[in-house]
């Protein structure tokens, strides 16, 4: 790997010629199998630049080793051939913040070196230790600043286990050539799940009647409650989350409508509204789970509650910048609206404790919790465990394809780019990963470099002021590996250079 800031090391170059290499057809998950089950796959990493050489394993190859029980696939020409940048056994990988075991076993599984930290990390301890690891895999209390990244010297990529990124500065490392990804989907099924559950709650008042009784009031009504079964439930943002929900709403016997900004097509016999008024109008539950961007910002407020059914529910998992709360408090108070479900907050506490979710943290918070039928939850409409195992597949998978193949599609601060396999009968073929700044005449450089051999295929894009290439070149011997290498690396606008066999 090469880094061409004038602040980062360098790298020397050697090369060593992979041995023995298995595959299975298909995709990602189906290399990474062959990967896992081959005795002797080897490859190497030209890991250079130029100034000062490093020594992490450059260039040797090194077999991966097999877990237990791996079968063996067949090997056959038109296979994906197994690309593994590194000795992977020299791979370094740190773990904060108790990250799912899942994750780790397939990391381990790799071949890669793994430490496992409950805790999260200081800034200070993290600038004393990110120097020696290639990967940082963290949740949502280490924060990744521009300082711990200067210090990060060998590191390639970050994986957020979770949904949010806003602990790392993308920006930072981005211009360090550090890709980052998260999972955003993950927990979509979860989400989906809670609001059957609360529809059903709301509907039947089960929280006032629940909490009446914990107090030891015996209140025993129908008044006012009824079943799911036949309702109407409008869901506003037809994205993960909205259509899995769709779903299970139906087979509850309820009639669904959407409305989206994009025109999409229905699951089962749901039907997309025209406008969100018309959504409004004709439901007698309404579910949010649209992003948070300017568009959605107060997108429920008091003209949008006044056009929801008298007697209806509003329920918000999505973001707490989607709802004017204070007018759903208005609406709630004066008996338009017969309940709400709220998991998601303008401003949410820093951490879990006793009573700080008050007025000093959001000014209407005794009124809202005040408010008749309603169900406060703290924005724990993903967290189950469940979604957790499903983050760390998730994320353990984006880390295991960027390392090993150089596709960095799902990252969130970087160029996403990715090409198709090389197989096992493209002999002497090595893809260049290559990470530069974004500036008008780098790529002629790049390819006045490489014009001279036979480029199979190249993908390159663009995010701020970083790019990113990928190229596989056939037919390059040794020697001329090392050449390529390091011109590519030596370029001005260098960032990160990596290539793979
Ligand atoms: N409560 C939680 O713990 C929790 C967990 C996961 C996700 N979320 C939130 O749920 C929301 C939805 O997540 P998702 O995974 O389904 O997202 P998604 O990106 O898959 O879907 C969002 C949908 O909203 C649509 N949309 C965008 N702007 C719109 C607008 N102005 N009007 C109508 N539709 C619009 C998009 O076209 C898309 O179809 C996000 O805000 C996410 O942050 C909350």
């Amino acid at each position: 790997m090469g880094r061409g800031s004038p602040s980062s090391p360098t790298y020397g170059a050697s090369s060593s010629p992979p041995t023995a290499r298995a595959g299975i057809a298909g995709s990602f998950s189906a290399m990474m199998a062959a990967q896992q089950s081959s005795p002797s796959a080897n490859a190497f990493a030209m890991q250079n630049a130029s100034t000062s050489p490093r020594s992490h394993g450059s260039g040797q190859a090194n077999g991966i080793p097999i877990p237990s029980g791996g079968r063996r696939p067949s090997v056959s020409h038109n296979m994906p051939k197994v690309l593994t940048p590194f000795n992977t056994s020299s791979i370094k990988i740190l773990l904060l913040e108790a990250v799912s075991l899942g994750a780790v076993d397939m990391l381990r599984k790799q071949g890669y070196q793994v430490d496992y930290e409950k805790d999260a990390m200081s800034e200070d301890q993290l600038i004393e230790k990110i120097k020696d690891y290639h990967v940082i895999g963290i949740r949502s209390k280490t924060k990744l600043t521009e300082k711990v990244f200067r210090a990060a010297d060998k590191l390639l990529v970050v994986g957020c286990f979770c949904i949010g990124t806003n602990q790392v500065d993308l920006l930072a490392a981005a211009r360090r050539g550090v890709c980052v990804f998260n999972s955003p989907f993950a927990n979509s099924r979860s989400v989906a799940e809670l609001v059957i559950g609360e529809t059903i709650a709301l509907s039947r008042q089960l929280v006032d009647r629940a909490s009446e009784l914990r107090r030891g009031d015996w209140q025993k009504v129908s008044k006012g409650c009824y079943e799911i079964r036949g309702k109407t439930l409008g869901i506003v943002g037809y994205g993960h989350i909205g259509s899995q929900l769709s779903v299970l709403a139906e087979s509850m016997g309820m009639t669904v409508v959407y409305y989206d900004v994009f025109p999409l097509m229905p699951l089962g016999t749901a039907r997309q509204t025209e406008t969100l008024e018309e959504l409004l109008s004709v439901s007698d539950f309404v579910t949010l789970h649209v992003p948070e961007i300017e568009d959605t910002k107060n997108m429920i407020s008091t003209a949008q509650l006044a056009c929801m059914k008298k007697g209806s529910y509003l329920l918000n998992n999505a973001r707490g910048t989607v709802v004017d709360l204070p007018a759903l408090c208005e609406a709630l108070e004066s008996g338009h609206l017969a309940g709400a479900a709220v998991d998601v907050y303008p401003r949410e506490p820093k951490g879990n404790g006793k009573g700080n979710f008050d007025n000093d943290l959001n000014p209407w918070a005794t009124r809202l919790r005040a408010c008749p039928n309603i169900i406060l939850t703290p924005h724990i409409g993903g967290s189950t465990e469940e979604a957790q195992r499903m983050i760390g597949q998730e994320v353990a998978t984006a880390l295991i394809r960027y390392i090993n193949f150089g596709g960095s599609v799902g990252a969130v601060n970087f160029p996403e780019v990715d090409l198709r396999a090389i197989t096992e009968a493209d002999r002497s073929v090595i893809r260049i990963c290559h990470v530069h700044q974004n500036q008008p005449g780098a790529l002629r450089s790049i390819n006045s470099l490489l014009g001279n051999y036979n480029v199979d295929k190249q993908h390159t894009d663009s995010k701020t002021d970083v790019a990113y290439l990928m190229v596989d070149i056939s037919g390059v011997s040794e020697e001329e590996t090392s050449r390529i290498y390091e011109s590519v690396s030596g370029l001005p606008t260098n960032i990160l250079t990596r290539l793979l066999t």
